[in-house]
């Protein structure tokens, strides 16, 4: 399973990007607008493309299909590789499906069933983006939402790629991973969290304490 990043910050991005781990990054309208508002919000895309290049989702915010594909045009002309970010709402899957004619990936977001999934995958969407904090916050069981495409997916040979969103804690990773996403796009808290366990710290303080002690006892032998 492949990690992105669901951030618009600039220095978490770099970070992430940094460790080799990441293949793309998810933005929306949230992330974007918990960042400095005196920068352009076309000017940071293009300062996140410039550090992650292609694979990096940028949501539209109109929601008729003609505005939805105006605004795609205008994030095409920031980065040609764009991948268009569309509601799954029924103006959405009309704007997919004339964007993924033109072969335009789609990543279609705010879905929470197996059902909405399919009708993305059928409008030609690239991505399928099923949010699993969003979906535990109503104590309605993400992982089986995942599960459950995933199983349709294999059995009816869809191609969309199915991505784990809205990624609270490691935990929602794991089990993304386990249910079978394609992808988990990862707040960078998150991210982060992933990486650390308390018995790689311990194990390294004790390996670099030995060294340290070795060294000196051979320092005392040199003497
Ligand atoms: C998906 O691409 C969205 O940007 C994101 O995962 C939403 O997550 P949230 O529920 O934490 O806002």
């Amino acid at each position: 399973m492949q990690l992105y990043l669901d951030s618009a910050n600039l220095e978490h991005i770099n970070h992430a990007a940094s460790l080799g781990i990441i293949s793309g990054v998810t933005t929306n309208p949230s992330l974007l607008a918990k960042e400095d508002p005196s920068v352009d919000v076309r000017d940071r895309i293009k300062e996140i493309y410039a550090l992650v290049g292609g694979h990096l989702s940028v949501e539209v915010v109109s929601t008729d299909a003609d505005g939805m594909l105006k605004e795609a045009d205008e994030i095409l002309s920031w980065f040609p590789e764009a991948t268009i970010k569309i509601p799954m709402i029924p103006a959405g899957l009309t704007a997919t499906r004339k964007l993924a004619d033109q072969d335009i990936p789609v990543n279609m977001t705010l879905i929470f069933s197996p059902t909405q999934a399919l009708a993305a995958n059928n409008a030609g969407a690239t991505y399928v983006s099923v949010f699993m904090g969003r979906l535990d916050d109503i104590a309605h069981n993400s992982v089986q939402v995942i599960e459950d495409t995933r199983e349709i997916w294999d059995m009816q040979g869809l191609n969309s790629l199915i991505l784990a969103a809205s990624i609270r804690h490691p935990l929602h990773i794991q089990e993304a991973a386990r249910a079978g996403a394609d992808i988990s796009t990862v707040p960078y808290k998150a991210l982060m969290q992933s990486l650390k366990h308390p018995l790689t710290d311990k194990g390294l303080d004790a390996f670099l304490a030995d060294y340290h002690k070795m060294q000196e006892e051979i320092a005392k032998l040199k003497a």
